[in-house]
């Protein structure tokens, strides 16, 4: 068949690691292309990582590195994962790519030739977190809303892309075409932000101030803004202009992202693709972010997940499993640990692993391991109804699919493993296993019971593919189908009767969360995940740490941070300090106020949530609870700990 599908990432910055969010958005993308090759023989898939501009340069710096060096070793860190994770791209992008540098400059300069690029002095209010400038607008109490630090002022001049003028013309496209933005949510979202005037973008960074980047074709003491470089992959890697991938791809391109860079993928990218005469994406799938005990992922919160841990933990196909079944495709989801293990309990060991188990086991038991065949006859007089239930399925899993509503997909699956553990009860096999005389309808229970798992390893497939593979094997499916096909897990009773089996296997063993969290009790099925004791140090090393008492004088929350409070403390010092203590999971700020607690005293000041906390405070922290560390009796502020 042939209707091409292709779907891309965002292309990741390379000045982290990747995380959760970042495996999250790849996981959608391999999912959906594992989907569509169930359906197509045409799928391209693109992910790659963001190289260039001021961030990527200071993150350097940072690491005494040069630019160069440094986007090599962080971009293989990402190209590195991804097979990790059974992530089945086509291609990888680097910013950095030469093929891709001329097409940035042959589309800017198609632009520019266009008329639509201009030389303007500017003076604005620029955030160097972002690499932008803000309007008034767009700042919140003055501040970057990203970073929550207040942007510079800085006069330049600079290149600008007429963007206000394609904005009627994107308002009229976008309303033309009610799926281009989807979740419905994100499309009023961009709708509403188009209802004010459009600013011209700018799209030049003067090289005096950043040189890594792309320069400007029609002005050489100038690089391109990194957005505009960016969204420039997604043509650049399939050969624009006219390669023959391109002329194959780009007419039914998707997008994955999530909703923190809707505003440059939902209005720059399609003004700039209409401005170089090209046509415009067909849909922009929007998903909410991965928070972590109700904040956003980030390093000086400490509550980055790491998704190699999590595999290493938890095994691939359950980790993929629970990313697409846990979070509503646009909404914001929270990850915790628990959640994953109930997941894995109910779901993968209890539901679907029982009835394989118990299904292959009974044909062996029943059957010497012989796939038996049934009679339509009795398959009609035990109403199993198998045909018209897989069929409802597939309906319903196809069209959830190709919504991106993932989580539904997986729930029509699971209603269809809960209706054949339900035939089991019903029909009970041990029993007619006791009379002779009801020899054919056990036949035609364990003989669709075993059809069924068929189909639902075929559905499985694009999110847990070594599980569907590992069921197609014990089904004792023919290797040399492409079980995955959808014509082939469409085709009724596909297994052939006789075919001998393999014996039955655990497909998720059990996974206890305590268990895994007793270091003394280790769990042969997964690793332990009570933190490994540090390194020994020397008391001069430990001695180099000014651990003191203080009293809390002020506690308040910070808004949007629902584990952190602000504390204002005495260390008798002539002035009190601002800390902020991750806490508020277990305290309310009334209950701390007046109590002594122990700080480290000279830690570098660090900016959480806004705030600059001045030291640490000290708490024996579990998953659970966080509680502060205090003094025996009361004590004089300030007083040092030996
Ligand atoms: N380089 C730009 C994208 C350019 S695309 C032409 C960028 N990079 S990024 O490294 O910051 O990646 C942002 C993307 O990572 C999000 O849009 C999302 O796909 C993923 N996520 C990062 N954190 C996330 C969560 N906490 N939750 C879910 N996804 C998140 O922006």
């Amino acid at each position: 068949m042939s209707h091409p599908f292709y779907i891309t990432t965002p292309i990741y910055y390379v000045n982290a690691r990747p995380h959760l969010g970042h495996a999250y958005s790849t996981i959608c993308a391999d999912v959906i292309r594992r989907f569509y090759t169930m359906v197509t023989d045409e799928t391209f898939f693109l992910t790659g990582t963001d190289e260039h501009g001021d961030k990527i340069m200071r993150a350097a710096k940072k690491e005494n590195m040069s630019p160069r060096a440094y986007v090599d070793q962080i971009s293989g860190l990402f190209r590195n994962l991804w097979p990790q994770l059974n992530i089945s791209n086509d291609h990888f992008i680097r910013t950095t790519d030469p093929e891709h540098i001329s097409v940035v400059k042959a589309v800017l300069q198609k632009i520019y030739d266009h008329g639509d690029i201009y030389f303007s002095e500017y003076e604005g209010k620029y955030c160097f977190g972002c690499e932008r400038f803000y309007t008034e607008r767009e700042l919140v109490n003055g501040k970057c809303p990203d970073h929550e630090t207040e942007p510079e002022i800085i006069k330049e001049s600079n290149y600008f892309f007429k963007m206000s003028r394609y904005q009627q013309w994107l308002i009229d496209h976008i309303q033309s075409h009610p799926q281009m933005i989807r979740p419905e949510r994100y499309r009023n979202e961009v709708l509403s932000f188009l209802r004010e005037p459009l600013d011209d973008l700018c799209i030049s960074r003067p090289k005096s101030r950043i040189q890594w980047g792309i320069t400007l074709p029609f002005d050489k003491d100038y690089v391109t803004y990194v957005w505009f470089d960016a969204l420039i992959n997604y043509i650049s890697a399939i050969g624009y202009p006219d390669g023959p991938r391109f002329t194959k791809f780009w007419p039914v391109v998707q997008h994955i992202v999530a909703k923190d860079i809707l505003k440059p993928h939902g209005i720059y990218w399609p003004i700039m693709l209409k401005a170089a005469g090209l046509p415009i994406y067909q849909h922009l799938n929007v998903h909410g972010y991965w928070n972590v005990a109700h904040s956003k992922m980030s390093k000086s919160l400490g509550n980055v997940i790491d998704p190699l841990q999590m595999l290493t933990i938890y095994g691939l196909d359950a980790f993929r499993y629970f990313l697409m079944r846990e979070m509503t495709f646009g909404l914001d989801a929270g990850f915790n640990e628990e959640a994953l293990v109930q997941r894995i309990n109910s779901d993968l060991a209890n539901d679907l692993g029982n009835l394989f188990s118990r299904v292959v086991t009974m044909a062996h038991k029943y059957f010497q391991g012989i796939v038996p065949e049934a009679d339509p006859v009795m398959e009609r007089e035990l109403a199993l109804d198998m045909e018209s239930k897989i069929t409802r399925t597939i309906e319903t899993y196809t069209q959830e699919m190709e919504n991106f509503a993932f989580q539904k997909a997986l729930t029509a699956v699971w209603e269809l493993i809960n209706q054949m553990n339900k035939i089991i009860d019903v029909t009970a096999p041990w029993e007619l296993a006791k009379n002779k005389s009801s020899q054919p309808q056990l036949q035609a229970v364990i003989y669709n019971l075993l059809e069924g798992l068929r189909v639902i390893s075929g559905l499985i497939y694009p999110v847990m593919p070594s599980t569907a593979a590992t069921m197609q094997k014990h089904l004792g499916c023919n290797p040399d189908l492409p079980f995955y096909k959808m014509d082939q897990v469409r085709v009724r009773k596909q297994l052939a009767p006789g075919t001998r089996l393999p014996k039955s296997i655990t497909l998720f063993p059990r996974v206890d969360l305590k268990k895994n969290h007793e270091a003394d009790m280790p769990n042969p099925e997964v690793k332990s995940l009570q933190p490994e004791l540090k390194p020994e140090i020397t008391i001069d090393d430990f001695s180099r740490i000014d651990l003191r008492v203080a009293k809390v004088i002020k506690a308040e929350p910070i808004p949007r941070a629902k584990k952190l409070l602000k504390l204002e403390i005495d260390l008798g010092e002539p002035e009190l300090r601002t800390l902020v203590a991750g806490i508020a999971g277990s305290y309310t700020p009334d209950e701390l106020i007046g109590r002594q607690v122990i700080v480290v005293a000279n830690l570098k000041p660090a900016k959480l949530m806004g705030v600059l906390s001045k030291g640490m405070l000290l708490a024996a922290s579990s998953e659970e609870q966080s509680v502060a560390l205090t003094v025996d009796k009361e004590v004089k502020p300030g007083t040092p700990i030996k």
